[in-house]
């Protein structure tokens, strides 16, 4: 990695390429109309239109802690909050707007109570800062690609000043970055069109931000978006192009890497049901198994998941998310270590499953049902031991009679007694560790 902007972005996620595992929050006005955070540009409504909820914004149910609690339950070693989304309106109390929890009848920090409540149980934190500003006077209205008066004419933008608006910007994530205490992650989001790079001033706001916190680590939507990753890809990244990579409701199909063929670290960021922000209407919810799949086949390919939940009107995580994040909990509480800090196996994915590797330990992710013996292929002769990570137990290598037709792979049943390996111990994910090296216990 000769690039200088290369190697320090490895350095500088070392701790979130261990972390794999975070919770993305989004929060704010749209959890009142509860049609998803775009219902402004969806619906076209007008600032005036919107007020309502302003006025009436008083989450009495809000306690981070419990928040923190179920992030840390679930196994969730970072957070990400809303500090500020499309619809402008903040959740801190910025000095530079009047647009603000702090002045409706909710009263509160939210971005406070968030941090110091994250930061409590140990979990790092992390801030999403919209570029984009439906609410702004000087962001562009008519003729934007995503502002909800962008089919009015009745909102030119000739009187508008865009720098105006990047003073308001700039002036915002100084305000988070001085006076918020250590954060570990800024999130921006997103760039489109010629709304991008430099549009922001965004050599000017990394400087800033990399001088605030100089441990800080950014996504790459200064120049980029779920749609296109930016120069971050290439040999030669920008100032701006971020650190990690942030593909959005998929995971790439192999992983992250840049033109030269060098790791990108990365996060998959998705919703637990179809939306970010809350929607009343939306109960399509991932099954916890589905979680711990997407989470093992992010790690599998040297990324991280960053599940999102979305706090109703009230402040609470909506029940559904509750649940599932307690059984992925229930998991991880097992199975962590063939997480945190592994990735990218030396052996190719298995059919009926995956693998994730730590150094010499390979984490074996049975997650179908064999009516045989469960093959490692290419494996004999490599590994010293295999243990269930639930109750360490050992489990065998066998030569049963009807594998030895393959020396070269190596084979295991769960089931020993009846020589096969269903139903699974544990049918979201049934994990085994093997310890590479010659000889086997
Ligand atoms: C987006 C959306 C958005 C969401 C985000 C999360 O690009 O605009 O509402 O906050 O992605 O990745």
């Amino acid at each position: 990695m000769a690039n200088v902007r290369i190697a320090q972005r490895w350095e500088r996620t070392k701790w979130f390429r261990q972390a794999r595992f975070g919770m993305f929050i989004h929060w704010g006005l749209y959890a009142i109309p509860a049609r998803g955070e775009w219902v402004r540009s969806v619906e076209s409504i007008s600032n005036d239109d919107y007020q309502c909820f302003y006025n009436e914004f008083n989450p009495s149910r809000f306690d981070p802690v419990q928040w923190a609690r179920l992030a840390k339950k679930a196994g969730m070693q970072y957070a990400v909050l809303t500090a500020k989304h499309h619809d402008g309106f903040c959740l801190f109390d910025s000095q530079l707007t009047d647009y603000k929890s702090t002045n409706t009848p909710f009263g509160r920090d939210i971005v406070r109570e968030f941090l110091e409540a994250f930061r409590a149980e140990g979990i790092k934190t992390g801030l999403y800062f919209s570029l984009i500003d439906w609410h702004h006077p000087d962001y562009p209205h008519y003729q934007d690609a995503h502002h909800p008066m962008r089919k009015n004419p009745d909102y030119p933008n000739d009187t508008r000043n865009f720098s105006r608006y990047l003073d308001y910007l700039h002036g915002q994530v100084r305000e988070l970055l001085t006076g918020y205490g250590n954060i570990d992650i800024m999130w921006f989001d997103f760039s489109y069109n010629e709304m991008n790079g430099e549009k922001w001033k965004a050599s000017e706001l990394v400087a800033m931000a990399r001088e605030l916190q100089p441990h800080i680590i950014i996504d790459n939507r200064l120049e980029g978006s779920g749609e296109s990753s930016g120069t971050i890809l290439t040999a030669d990244p920008t100032a701006y192009a971020g650190d990690f990579a942030a593909p959005e409701q998929m995971i790439p199909p192999a992983g992250v890497v840049n033109v030269l063929g060098d790791p990108v670290p990365w996060e998959a960021c998705v919703t637990l049901n179809n939306n970010w922000g809350y929607h009343a209407g939306d109960r399509h919810y991932k099954q916890a198994g589905m979680v711990v799949r997407m989470l093992v086949e992010c790690v599998s390919k040297n990324g991280n998941l960053l599940l999102n939940v979305g706090p109703d009107a009230l402040g609470r995580i909506p029940d559904e998310s509750v649940k599932v994040l307690e059984q992925v909990g229930r998991w991880m509480d097992v199975n962590a270590e063939s997480i945190y800090g592994c990735g990218q196996a030396d052996y190719p994915k298995p059919e009926w499953g995956r693998y994730t590797q730590k150094g010499n330990k390979l984490y074996i992710h049975v997650l179908e049902e064999q009516a045989g013996a469960i093959c490692l292929a290419d494996m004999a002769g490599k590994i010293n031991s295999l243990r269930l990570l639930n109750g360490r137990s050992q489990v065998r290598l066998t030569s049963h009679w009807n594998v030895k037709e393959y020396p070269h792979h190596a084979y295991f049943f769960l089931n020993e007694q009846s020589c096969d390996n269903y139903p699974l111990p544990d049918e979201k994910d049934t994990v085994l560790e093997a310890t590479l090296g010659e000889g086997t216990d």
